[in-house]
């Protein structure tokens, strides 16, 4: 591992992505020892004039393990925020991003002077709008120190544009800035348990390797829910819809791990390879196969407009065009304000050709990944029901990890993609070329949501969803297991 110098900057470092997400995430790095505070600097950046202590009050609160919290955690906590300083500046001015690159460079030339002393790394916990010019004065003013070795990376989240033209047009402006290698396009989603066992499951596994393709998988559904509604966020919500929210992202990003061939290797060009030939071989979405929802009381919120033809639900089918996949609807689901929080996979299997055993209206073979919460694999398997009679009843085996894997914590997906920023590993995220064929998908239909040709229809808050979207997963294929449901195993 390289050693030296390490500087992590936070930009934007008062906001709530910084506040929920990024300072969290170190602080458990730093917990876990991967933050050597012998090397390990975190800096904060942001417009407002506060001073390093009322930063880290306002951090605290996130870090601090509730109520319970024992005398040597609250000590863990602040040896963390020492480490972290602040500096104020405009995100458009030189100024002060020169005052930043002194402070990063004071702790640089304290220390030995040594090969990869001067490592940077800027996470931009901003709004994109500011990405072009916050990348050229990150490059004016502060790159790492060359003859002390190093690097420059610089960290962004999405969105990334609102479609193909503005996505471009931000990949380019910031190209010109940095190299490929030096920008992480995060998606969390790449950074979960469960999607990254993905390709562990597919490729290290003979159970899987024959069953993977058309002859045998009937339909393949991605489904994320979410029990509460916009939330405070109604103003950036409303100019991007669940589709550009999730689906564009995150839901496509786990469709890719499922559909792609096994990449030459596990190195991040070859596996993001395979994954940019997935989304190539996408078909054009047709419009009898998606299905928009608004929830009751969207518009109440007052930064969203009365009119709003945003949706915040979306069901719709994706297809393949190659020799695995012809003929195969992925399904995408997406909905906020439902009954229920959960993320999941679900494949489902052709019926059993020839069956003797009369067990079809039973149900179909099915895997099932569920994400969160309580992370499980397990398969749906028909089996004779336990007694004198000769039937057959559905069942599974099941992976539930917090019964297989009791006491391991699993790390939290920015934790996980943070310390992969620092090890230069860019497999779990998301490249330029890969962004774009993302958005050649859905730029189409968004344009045309955008244009109110499209509507969505209302639903009941708390509900599952608009009806009509149970009847296109039916027209797809996907057959429901009357009688049968999945319950988490307790302790
Ligand atoms: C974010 C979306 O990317 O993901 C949010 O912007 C959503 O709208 C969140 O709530 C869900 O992430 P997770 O990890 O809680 O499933």
């Amino acid at each position: 591992a390289e050693t030296g110098c390490l500087s992590i900057v936070v930009l934007g470092a008062s906001g709530d992505l910084a506040k929920k997400k990024t300072f969290p995430a170190l602080f458990n790095l730093y917990r876990q020892r991967f933050l050597n505070p012998d090397e390990g600097h975190i800096f904060g950046y942001a417009r407002t004039k506060i001073s390093d202590d009322e930063l880290r009050n306002r951090i605290r609160g996130n870090l601090v393990p509730g109520k319970g919290a024992s005398g040597e955690q609250l000590e863990e906590v602040s040896k963390f925020l020492q480490l972290i300083r602040y500096v104020s500046g405009s995100y458009d001015s030189e100024e002060g991003f020169r005052l930043l690159d002194k402070e990063i460079s004071k702790h640089e030339f304290s220390k030995n002077t040594k090969e990869g002393s001067s490592r940077r790394l800027f996470y931009l916990a901003l709004p994109p709008s500011v990405y072009p010019s916050v990348c050229k004065m990150i490059r004016n003013c502060c790159m790492n120190k060359s003859d002390l070795g190093g690097w420059t990376r610089i960290v962004v989240e999405k969105p990334f544009g609102k479609d193909l033209d503005s996505s471009e047009q931000l990949s380019a402006q910031i190209g010109e800035l940095f190299d490929e290698q030096q920008i992480y396009r995060i998606d969390h989603y790449l950074g979960k348990e469960l999607v990254q066992n993905l390709l562990v499951l597919r490729f290290a596994n003979r159970f899987f390797l024959p069953l993977w393709n058309r002859d045998n998988i009937d339909n393949v559904q991605i489904v994320f829910r979410e029990d509460f509604g916009t939330e405070g966020r109604g103003g950036y919500f409303d100019e991007y819809g669940i589709i550009r929210d999730i689906i564009q992202n995150h839901l496509l990003q786990i469709l890719c791990l499922i559909a792609m061939e096994k990449p030459i290797s596990l190195t991040p060009e070859h596996i993001r390879d395979e994954k940019v030939k997935v989304l190539q071989s996408v078909l054009p979405i047709k419009d009898e196969e998606v299905f928009l929802g608004q929830y009751d009381g969207y518009t109440d919120d007052p930064t969203v407009p009365d009119n709003s033809n945003t949706p915040t639900f979306a069901t719709m089918i994706l297809r393949i065009h190659n020799e695995r996949w012809e003929g195969v609807p992925f399904i995408l689901k997406a909905g906020k304000a439902l009954n229920s929080r959960k993320a999941e996979i679900r494949i489902q299997f052709k019926t059993v050709p020839g069956d003797i055993f009369k067990c079809q209206k039973q149900g179909r073979n099915e895997i099932v990944i569920r994400l969160q919460p309580s992370e499980a694999i397990y398969m749906k398997v028909t089996v004779k029901q336990p007694g004198l009679e000769m039937s057959t009843i559905q069942s599974e085996l099941d992976l539930s990890y917090q019964q297989r894997y009791q006491g391991v914590t699993i790390p939290e997906a920015y934790e996980r993609l943070i310390l992969d920023t620092i090890r230069g590993d860019q497999q779990h995220f998301v490249r330029r070329d890969e962004l774009k064929a993302a958005w050649e998908i859905f730029t189409p239909l968004l344009h045309r949501i955008d244009n109110g040709e499209v509507k969505p229809i209302p639903y009941r808050p708390g509900s599952r969803g608009p009806e009509e979207a149970d009847q296109l997963l039916e027209r797809a294929g996907y057959v429901l297991t009357h009688g049968y449901s999945w319950v988490p195993p307790t302790l």
